[in-house]
């Protein structure tokens, strides 16, 4: 099977026998053979073991599941059993609920009364402040908290008991402290209010190299084009006209790639067609990679993001990708749609959470916050170290079902990158 390198005229022939060359008709004009672009496809196309990057969280989700593997306890099938009405102390179940340490805290996702009146609480969930009215049973209200699943299958709530956030004296203080949430929420400020909290709305210019850094990358881009790898050929050698070849090639991507057998995007592309062609070692997540991806983005701006679903295979990739989606993962046991879909429009915390339509076509993107440049995959990547999932390699199959999934549903977006967030 082809390989890569550059194919002798009697291989290319025999290739366009066996239908592996596709045959393009420009304009009507002439057609003409397109060879296929040659691959690396032995090698991993970034780092193993996948060491997660320095300053994200080191602990080990590994007893949970990943988008690659399922470990997770089983829920509950029953409420637990409590007797007796629950005697906890309501002044550290404040503290608890707006503990961070533990997941995130319930402020992130509800408003609570008093303690729910600052620190920028969420809207995802019900506003609780006057729950204590709401005449739920003890038990109810623990079993709910320990694991919501046995009285809601598809709650967005994490199972704190079940998932080991907090033992029974924590939620019993807890329990306590919702007991005595009777009077609507005090906010100090608007901000303060999260159905009165202006969503956000980026208003920088992304292609302005003054507000957007990562445009160094399509400057140093044009340098490595030409840099000669350990084949002798660069870049420059086969494309010497990027900006023409490839002015709507990365809106088609992700693609299908039969030769790996998984859904290909660019950055992956970018890594394995360097190794097959000028030799050069550009693994996913590095900087060469990151610049030489967001160049051929750029190139590609304004074009409607199109790509080809049309293969079986294909549709299999992108319905893997759906159900992927909808997998819970982690110690907070959450799942892609439950903040970008079920609950989308909404603010976790500080955080508006944004619906996958818009959420594709800026990437590679600025981070602000964090001075550097996010591809797609560190920014799967975070979505699950941020619930305590451990994350996979940025080359991973299932990341390439789970983007070629999200790229359908961007279908029609302009690409506009390097993109700009916070
Ligand atoms: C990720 C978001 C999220 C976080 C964090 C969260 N909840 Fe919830 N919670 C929900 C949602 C959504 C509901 C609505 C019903 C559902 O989805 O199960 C809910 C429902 C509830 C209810 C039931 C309310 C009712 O009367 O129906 C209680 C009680 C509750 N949460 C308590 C808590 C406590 C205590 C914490 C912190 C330990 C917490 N929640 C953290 C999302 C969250
Ligand atoms: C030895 C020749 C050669 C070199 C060197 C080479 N390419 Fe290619 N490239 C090809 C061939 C052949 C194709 C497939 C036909 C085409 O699209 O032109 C291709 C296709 C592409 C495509 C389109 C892929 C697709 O799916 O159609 C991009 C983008 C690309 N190359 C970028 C690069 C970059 C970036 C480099 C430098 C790391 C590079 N190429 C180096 C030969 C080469
Ligand atoms: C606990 C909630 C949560 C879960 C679960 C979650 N995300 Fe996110 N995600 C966020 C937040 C918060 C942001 C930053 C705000 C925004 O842009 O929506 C974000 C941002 C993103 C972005 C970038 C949006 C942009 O416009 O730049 C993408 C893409 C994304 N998430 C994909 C995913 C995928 C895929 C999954 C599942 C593997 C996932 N997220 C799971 C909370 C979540």
């Amino acid at each position: 099977m082809f390989r890569g390198g550059i194919l002798a005229g009697s291989a290319a022939a025999a290739l366009v026998a066996a239908g592996l060359f596709v045959i393009a008709g420009e304009n009507g004009a002439r057609a003409q053979a397109k060879k296929e672009s040659p691959l690396e496809t032995k090698e991993d196309a970034s780092a193993r073991p996948w060491k997660r990057y320095t300053g994200w969280p080191t602990r080990d989700y590994s007893k949970y599941n990943t988008l690659g593997n399922l470990a997770s306890p089983p829920a509950p099938k029953e409420p637990r059993k409590i007797s007796g009405p629950i005697t906890g102390d309501p002044k550290k179940g404040a503290e608890m609920v707006a503990d961070r340490n533990r997941g995130g805290s319930c402020l992130a996702c509800h408003v609570m009364g008093p303690a729910g009146g600052a620190n920028l609480p969420g809207d995802v969930a019900p506003d609780l402040s006057e729950i204590g009215n709401a005449g739920r049973e003890d038990e109810w209200l623990f079993n709910y908290i320990y694991d919501a699943r046995v009285y809601n299958p598809d709650t967005v709530m994490p199972p704190w008991g079940s998932h080991g956030f907090f033992d029974d004296p924590k939620i019993n203080d807890m329990v306590a402290f919702l007991k005595t949430l009777k009077s609507p929420a005090v906010f100090k400020t608007e901000l303060d209010d999260p159905t009165k909290r202006p969503p956000p709305v980026e208003k920088r210019d992304n292609l302005d190299p003054i507000e957007n850094p990562a445009m160094w990358a399509v400057d140093k881009a044009p340098e490595l084009w030409k840099q000669t790898g350990s084949t002798g050929s660069s870049c420059n050698t086969c494309h010497s006209d990027p900006k023409t070849s490839f002015q709507t090639w990365a809106a088609s991507m992700p693609k299908w790639e039969p030769r790996l057998n998984k859904a290909l995007n660019v950055e992956e592309f970018v890594t394995r067609h360097a190794k097959a062609t000028t030799g050069a070692s550009w693994f996913m997540e590095t900087d060469e990679n990151r610049a030489m991806s967001v160049y051929l983005h750029f190139l590609a701006n304004g074009t409607p993001i199109k790509i080809d679903t049309s293969s079986p295979e294909a549709k299999a990739a992108i319905e893997r990708g759906k159900e992927l989606s909808a997998r819970k993962v982690g110690q907070l046991n959450m799942a892609c749609t439950d903040c970008h879909g079920k609950v989308a429009n909404h603010w976790i915390r500080g955080q508006w959470l944004g619906e996958p339509k818009g959420q594709y076509d800026h990437f590679p993107t600025w981070r602000t916050s964090l001075l550097a440049i996010w591809d797609i995959r560190q920014r799967f990547q975070w979505c699950q170290v941020n619930i305590r999932a451990d994350e996979l390699p940025p080359d991973a199959k299932e990341y390439g079902d789970l983007e070629f999934y999200l790229a359908t549903q961007n279908e029609g977006q302009k690409l506009s990158v390097p993109g700009i967030r916070h």
